[in-house]
């Protein structure tokens, strides 16, 4: 079978056993803090497990993209070392939400792999967890007796917590689980050695798919909680299963890599399985490109921060790869694009529309690495020298760490380039240094979570589409402490409070209980729950509350949201509609909208945008909103769906006339109430991404009364004249022209002064000397001296002084033969200058020096006519 045949025979196989089949997530993740990006299958599903959210299909599966590069279940050291780690894998899933459990679990899994894809079932092992004395818990009798049915006793092994127990973090659900495992061994090799003894110890007996029977919730104060329901959740590494049925021995060997291998193969001109380091090159380029390729669709971009950062992390691992062992010492990884879109594009058509954009992002972000490991390679080249002229061959750990934090090379790298020196690294001092940065960023980010304290039972309810206050009751609380500060985050019952989502800013208002009054300073969302933050409790907590938002925020942000809705559509009817949505941020005070685009806006452009929205202002149309449309009927509305947005079933169309979105988000109620719009920065964010700034009604009117005062603090200036522009067209003409009749009238000066220091030179030591102290200007006077030096070249000196208009300024110039003498310019200037308050220097020959006090002008040329003397 080939992969796209696997993915799907394992999609048609749940099907056939009553599951609804949904699309992959994305696989950034914005509204849960404890993870970045998804990790499992069951992370979309996770507000459901937790019971924050109703059950839609009791039966679900899928194909996940996942990414392991992250917090508790991170893999990104394995990966191109071994065939079978990856940063981003494929994994094929099963769900129930309290519908079945173990037995059919463990059945349909066994008919899959057995009857449907026909592993052979004297390779397969399975395991079942332990028991744990800690958590007190027993061993899953229930799971082997199931097993029992399928599988002699002896291919049945126990496995411990850190194996058999599932958790998806530090906390959150989690429970026992069985394992299936494969023996891709020969048979002559199984013979010699029993397969069971090599579970989870040697990976030719490999895990292929993992049964998690999920039971408790894992409290931040480590212990158990039952779930609400119990849940059925299974992740099957997709790779891996491609692999052992595709007869194979190393994931990068199946129809999934292959044509990426062969592609990194082309581009370096070698062979894959020839070079042992080449070929972990080879491995982790293929694996990376995949991660990059697809994060960057989802809409995460390669940045400094968060999310961002491990993507950028990630790309500089492969180019540093291929810079190393296959020497590309240019970008070449955007050059795989087509040959992953061969692979997976089908599968996931985000690739093909997002090709050119997935391309020069890669390309830039390559390009400014290289230029930076470049520079790397330079400081380690003086650090190398620094180190061998005090006679060692050890590089301190200090300078190590510098070139892996900041230029991003890997103890390897540098360690291949200290070898060809002969030389070697101070490991334990590399490893003292990351450490010390690892604490100092924990201790940065220390961010505390207490458990909830549950209050009430009951599910919250969001009104703020349709009210902006309500009555509301406490449903739980917690307390988070960050630094010095303490928070609290408090679930409602119900709310009108907007909690911060798809680039809108939550809502901050009250929880009021008669006199008592809370002040909420934001609203997040988490796993589909609206969070209050607030910097205190109410007094009662078990109090019937007002909960009222503030609605001035709103009301700004509405403006805001609409405009960035009625942009949108303008940005696509100026530029094309190659425009999509990247990014966007809505908040009272300002809106921003990113979007692809490949070069700057000409101010036209700009023009023609705003126009075309104040249009749709002026036509004051009214909001058209629909809550509960299906997807599909959306989409024939006109509605665009985002890539890296998570969508239900059943989403809101928000429609301006002919603008529809997909947005959750609240708007204005009709767009006259906007007022005015105006761009107020245009600018790139990445490679062909650009970001455009703007405000809308009360902001936009405080920027024109800005604008308009500064125009009449210049009209006052320019003596009040009707015509601005015309006055300051005068102005510089005549500004020109003064300073070209000054540097006329200069020149004649600089004549007339040359000749007066000649005919006042001083004879001192047989030594002629000229001297200068007035107002020239420095560079009339720097001309005299050179003009003098070249009449006089011998015995000669010319000592200067100018207050130049408040910046004093001293000069020697001494003829070649005192320099010989041993007078030094340099020298006796710098010791003047402290008359002036200054300093300077210059060469043996010729020196100046500038300060801030006029006065000592004198006392410095004296010393300077007493040092010649
Ligand atoms: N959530 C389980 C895993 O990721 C299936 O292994």
């Amino acid at each position: 079978m080939t992969s796209k045949e696997i993915r799907n025979s394992f999609k048609e196989f749940f099907r056939s056993k009553g599951h609804q089949i949904v699309p992959s997530a994305p696989m950034v993740i914005k509204d849960d803090p404890t993870l970045m990006f998804t990790n499992a299958g069951m992370n979309q599903f996770k507000d459901i497990i937790l019971g924050n959210s109703p059950i839609k299909y009791p039966r679900v599966a899928d194909s996940q993209k996942c990414l392991r590069v992250s917090g508790k279940h991170n893999d990104l050291e394995e990966v191109g070392h071994d065939t079978y780690h990856h940063t981003m894998f494929e994994m094929l899933g099963n769900w129930s939400f309290g519908d079945y459990f173990k037995k059919e679990a463990i059945d349909w899994a066994w008919e899959y792999l057995t009857e449907v894809i026909k592993l052979d079932t004297n390779r397969l092992y399975v395991t079942v967890f332990e028991g744990s004395p800690e958590d007190g818990l027993e061993r899953d009798i229930e799971a082997a007796g199931y097993w029992e049915q399928h599988l002699p006793k002896d291919r049945i092994i126990n496995g411990n917590k850190k194996d058999n127990f599932w958790e998806m973090g530090e906390t959150g659900p989690c429970g026992p689980c069985s394992e299936i495992h494969i023996d891709i061994r020969s048979d002559e090799e199984r013979a010699k050695i029993d397969g069971a003894t090599l579970v989870n110890k040697d990976p030719d007996v490999i895990e292929i798919w993992n049964l998690v029977f999920m039971q408790y919730n894992r409290r931040a104060d480590k212990s158990l909680e039952p779930l609400p329901a119990k849940t059925i959740d299974t992740g099957m590494g997709f790779e891996r299963l491609c692999m052992a049925i595709q007869g194979k021995k190393s994931n990068y060997d199946t129809d999934v890599f292959q044509p990426l291998i062969n592609a990194v193969a082309k581009l370096s001109n070698t062979t894959y399985g020839q070079d042992k380091k080449k070929d972990i090159a080879m491995r982790v380029i293929s694996d990376h490109i995949r991660t990059i390729a697809f994060s960057i669709a989802d809409g995460q971009l390669p940045s400094n921060a968060k999310a961002g950062y491990v993507i950028r992390r990630i790309l500089r691992r492969a180019v540093r790869y291929g810079y190393t062992f296959l020497n590309q010492h240019n970008a070449f990884m955007y050059k795989l694009l087509p040959a992953l879109i061969e692979t997976m594009g089908e599968a996931y058509p985000e690739l093909i529309q997002q090709h050119t954009l997935i391309e020069k992002v890669i390309k830039e972000e390559e390009e400014s690495f290289l230029r930076t490991l470049e520079t790397g390679i330079k400081l380690l080249d003086k650090q190398i020298a620094e180190t061998k002229s005090k006679n060692s061959t050890i590089l301190n750990g200090i300078d190590a760490f510098t070139l892996y934090d900041t230029y991003g090379f890997p103890l390897d790298l540098t360690e291949l380039i200290l070898r060809e020196n002969g030389m070697l690294v101070d490991e334990d001092g590399f490893k003292s240094e990351m450490q010390k940065q690892k604490d100092r960023a924990r201790n940065a980010a220390a961010i505390e979570t207490g458990d909830w304290v549950v209050i009430k039972e009951g599910e919250p309810e969001f009104v703020g589409y349709d009210y902006i206050e309500c009555d509301a009751e406490i449903l739980r609380y917690r307390k988070i402490k960050q630094k010095n500060n303490d928070f609290y985050q408090i679930v409602l019952d119900r709310t009108p409070f907007y909690a911060e989502m798809g680039g809108q800013v939550g809502d901050t208002g009250w929880l009021i209980d008669g006199e008592n009054k809370v002040e909420v300073i934001d609203t997040k969302r988490e796993n589909n729950l609206s969070v209050h933050l607030t910097k205190q409790l109410p007094a009662d907590i078990t109090a019937h509350f007002t909960a009222k938002i503030n609605t001035e925020n709103r009301t700004a942000t509405e403006c805001n949201h609409t405009a960035t809705h009625l942009l949108h559509e303008a940005l696509r009817e100026v530029l094309g509609t190659h425009v999509e949505q990247k990014g966007s941020f809505v908040s009272p005070q300002v809106l921003r909208f990113d979007f692809s685009h490949f070069q700057k806006l000409t101010d036209e452009e700009i023009r023609k945008i705003e126009r075309i929205v104040t249009d749709k202002i002026r036509q004051n149309i009214t909001l058209d909103e629909a809550r509960r449309v299906p997807i599909a009927e959306a989409k024939n509305m006109g509605a665009m769906a985002l890539f890296g947005e998570k969508y239900g079933d059943e989403v809101r169309v928000i429609r301006f006339g002919s603008s529809v979105e997909l947005c959750g988000g609240t708007h204005i109620s009709s767009t006259g109430r906007i007022g005015s719009f105006r761009i107020i920065n245009e600018s790139s964010i990445a490679a062909g991404i650009r970001r455009i700034e703007a405000i809308t009604a009360v902001a936009c009117e405080e920027f024109f009364y800005a604008q308009q005062d500064i125009i009449s603090e210049l009209k006052t200036l320019m003596h009040n004249t009707p015509n601005l522009v015309q006055a300051f067209q005068k102005f510089f003409e005549e500004n020109t022209e003064m300073k070209k009749r000054i540097e006329e009238y200069m020149k004649e000066k600089t004549v007339q002064m040359k000749e007066y220091i000649i005919k006042n030179k001083q004879i001192i030591n047989g030594v002629e000397t000229f001297s200068q102290r007035g107002h020239l200007p420095v560079e009339a006077m720097k001309d005299i001296a050179f003009q003098i030096r070249g009449e006089y070249p011998k015995a000669s000196a010319f000592i200067g002084g100018t207050d130049n208009g408040g910046k004093p300024t001293l000069m020697l110039m001494l003829s070649d033969d005192l320099v010989a003498q041993g007078f030094n310019a340099s020298q006796i200037v710098r010791d003047a200058a402290k008359h002036i308050q200054g300093g300077g220097g210059g060469q043996p020959h010729f020196a100046t020096a500038g300060g801030k006090n006029s006065d000592g002008l004198d006392k410095a040329l004296q010393e300077m006519f007493d040092k010649l003397k």
